[in-house]
């Protein structure tokens, strides 16, 4: 069984200042993987397994940044894989299992192959039950880590190459945010950028703001610096990202509106797109609606989680709106910027939901008229205040809701869809189709995908498509002027 060291500082001669002090760290680490690497006669492999949001795949793209810096190069398989690292999420508890499943897998390999190191980091890791379980029964864990001190990881990372023991540093919270780390983009062409981190909103069922600590705005300037440098880099969407980015800048020094930023961001130039998520509806300003409706490059898409559509369950699960506010507010919107999509979040069986709850929620789908929504399950987070409310409801009466609710949201978003068919739009072209190589696969600025005969020179490029036949949440295609 392994030792495990807890709060870790290497005592060295490192930097003490930050990102300075990682850097110390990688060029440490990199000797480590050159060694084995020349032992081994070839390149030492990392795998990352991302689990949850986009937040999460950006943290993903900030490790493999980190791994590639001190020499690992990215693969796919966990088998054969010298450092597998888990970024888990722990929104609902059917992503902890399915981490846990995967681990004991994990275990079987390294018992096969001791040098494979094996990490975990995430929303999971920030959970102290979580922790108390991986170090009774997945002692082959090498590293874990969490959410506030992810920036530290090449620090982590060499004391556990240096050391046979579990290396585990966890911070229960950070007003810390380090800039100019490596990052390895997904995509070339397009990238998401944090501009905040955490959540002061504790929704009733949320684990979010006790995982990811609370809200801190990243400066201004860091962020212009970070996109500019990304255009500079070939980079012409944006995704911005912050668990509710509507409340953007409230606490900086020299406060600042999230509709302002924008306004900043849209001025560089060579940017074409701009996306963000998530927005808090209770935060959403007419400022906002405004600099949106006039914007050339912000996309025409609001992600605008309603969670339920009664608004004494909204009470529950402390939104701060309720129904009809929600309604005003959609309403506004679509007057404002008539053709945007709007998208959406609910929570189906949350504890005391009724059927007229329920029938709320399907009034609001329908009145909307969703784009696309997001529908989960009401899933039981220990610590907070929802896990321990009064009738919380059986599983039998909640698959049922679930599935009428999938049935309203599908067949609304489909005839929304369809609305766009027989226009030409512009799409960020993303990648070659999945299913057949002859046809590449665009994203429109509504977020929609659409399908057309074309080569993969294209991908990057914005171009204009005849959106020829809409297949129910997704167009077949043809470039327009082709
Ligand atoms: N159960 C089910 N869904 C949840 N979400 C957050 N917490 C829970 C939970 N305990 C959903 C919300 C949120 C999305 C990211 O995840 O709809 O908007
Ligand atoms: Fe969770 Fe609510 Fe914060 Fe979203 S706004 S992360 S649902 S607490």
């Amino acid at each position: 069984m392994k030792e495990i060291i807890e709060n870790v500082k290497l005592v060295e001669n490192a930097p003490l200042e930050e990102p300075d002090r990682q850097y110390y760290f990688m060029e440490k680490a990199k000797e480590y993987v050159a060694k084995m690497s020349e032992e081994l006669g070839r390149p030492l492999v990392a795998v990352i397994q991302t689990f949850g949001c986009q937040m999460n795949a950006r943290d993903s793209e900030k490790l493999l940044g980190i791994l590639e810096k001190i020499g690992y190069v990215e693969g796919t398989d966990e088998e054969t894989a010298d450092f597998v690292i888990y970024n888990t999420c722990t929104v609902r508890e059917n992503a902890n299992l399915r981490v846990y499943g995967r681990l004991g897998q994990l275990g079987a390999m390294k018992k096969k192959n001791p040098h494979k190191m094996i990490a975990l980091c995430g929303c999971m890791m920030q959970e102290p039950e979580v922790v108390e379980k991986l170090k009774k029964s997945y002692c082959f864990v090498d590293l874990i880590f969490g959410t506030h001190n992810i920036y530290k990881f090449a620090e982590l990372l060499t004391s556990a190459m240096q050391s046979d023991r579990t290396v585990i540093d966890i911070w229960k919270d950070t007003d810390k945010i380090v800039e100019d780390l490596p990052v390895e983009r997904k995509y070339p062409f397009k990238s998401g950028v944090n501009i905040m981190f955490g959540c002061n909103n504790f929704c009733s069922y949320c684990i979010v703001p006790y995982v990811r600590g609370r809200e801190r705005s990243r400066d201004p300037k860091a962020i212009i610096r970070e996109i500019e440098r990304l255009v500079a880099d070939g980079v012409v969407e944006v995704m911005l990202l912050g668990q509710n980015v509507n409340s953007y800048g409230k606490n900086l020094e020299e406060p600042m509106t999230f509709a302002q930023l924008l306004q900043e961001i849209e001025k560089i130039e060579g940017l074409e797109r701009i996306r963000f998520m998530t927005s808090h509806p209770k935060d959403l300003s007419d400022e906002l609606i405004e600099v949106m409706s006039k914007s050339k490059k912000i996309c025409k898409h609001l992600h605008l989680p309603v969670q339920s559509g009664s608004s004494r369950i909204l009470k529950l699960m402390n939104r701060h709106y309720d129904k009809e506010q929600y309604l005003a507010l959609a309403e506004k919107i679509r007057k404002a910027v008539p053709d945007i999509s709007l998208t959406t979040d609910i929570i189906v069986g949350f504890p005391g939901e009724t059927e007229e709850d329920f029938q709320e929620t399907l009034d609001v789908v329908r009145k909307v008229r969703y784009d696309s929504a997001f529908t989960f399950i009401y899933s039981k987070r220990t610590g907070t205040p929802a896990a321990v409310m009064k009738d919380q409801i059986s599983e039998d009466v909640v698959k049922d809701r679930f599935n009428r609710l999938l049935h309203e949201v599908q067949t609304i978003s489909a005839e929304q869809c369809a609305i766009h068919e027989g226009t030409v739009q512009t799409v960020l072209v993303e990648c070659v189709n999945e299913h057949d190589n002859h046809l590449m696969t665009g994203r429109m600025s509504n977020n929609l995908l659409v399908h057309f005969p074309g080569d993969e020179s294209l991908i990057g490029q914005l171009v204009d498509v005849h959106l020829d036949e809409c297949k129910g949440f997704y167009y077949m295609g043809r470039l327009e002027n082709h």
